[in-house]
């Protein structure tokens, strides 16, 4: 059997440098593992990506937001996740429908029932074994920021970032066990550490 674990956060927060990380410990451990990143992750996701995080016209509706991500995922799991997971891969994937529900629907207001229902859609019940949340409070997480070229999402008002992760810290409670919180502004390798525990726990569970 295999597992599929997805890193979700805000602007800042880390959680690209401890989904690699991960990705490393599992490979050195000798589990198969494959590490994916939303959004893009296949050449249509990854055109798809280049208009919702670069395109300079910031005129795309919330609703065309909502569905480019799902359709950039729908692809991703056609064509990377589900043939891995069938393959008995560890598919780790740098965010997920979380990352919509959070951005598209706490940051830019949509309906909450029909972000559900069209993450639904595309997810055909692929669901996570394991979520890890890395929470940050906004204004450290983007200060983290402030030195590059900011995307679409990093120029957005603090109000917005703030609704993101309210949205997170909401769905973690309405489903508690499939997520990991991590504080993070602990030392990369603290985080390493608490999420590679949990990991491992689920891994040998998985064995027994
Ligand atoms: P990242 O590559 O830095 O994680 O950037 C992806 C950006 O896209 C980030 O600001 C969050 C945003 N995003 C959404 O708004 N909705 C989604 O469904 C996904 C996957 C990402």
């Amino acid at each position: 059997m295999s597992l599929f674990i997805t890193f979700e956060g805000g602007e800042g927060s880390g959680k690209s440098v401890q989904a690699k990380a991960l990705y490393r410990k599992l490979s050195q451990s000798a589990t198969p593992a494959l590490l994916a990143h939303e959004p893009g992750g296949t050449s249509l996701g990854e055109k798809l990506t280049r208009c919702l995080k670069w395109t300079e016209d910031t005129d795309i509706s919330p609703l065309t937001e909502l569905l480019l991500f799902n359709a950039s995922r729908a692809q991703l799991i056609d064509k990377v996740i589900r043939p891995n997971l069938a393959e008995g891969k560890t598919v780790i994937c740098d965010r997920y429908a979380d990352s919509t529900t959070a951005y598209q629907g706490y940051g830019r207001g949509l309906d909450l029932k029909m972000v559900a229902a069209i993450n639904n859609a595309t997810a055909q019940g692929l669901k996570p074994d394991l979520t890890v949340l890395l929470d940050i409070p906004v204004e450290a997480g983007l200060a983290r920021k402030r030195t590059k070229k900011q995307d679409r999402f990093e120029q957005e008002e603090t109000a917005f970032h703030q609704r993101v992760r309210e949205g997170y810290l909401k769905l973690v409670a309405n489903d508690p066990e499939r997520w990991l919180i991590v504080d993070a502004r602990q030392s990369k390798g603290e985080i390493c550490e608490i999420i590679w525990q949990r990991v491992s726990q689920l891994l040998s569970s998985q064995k027994g």
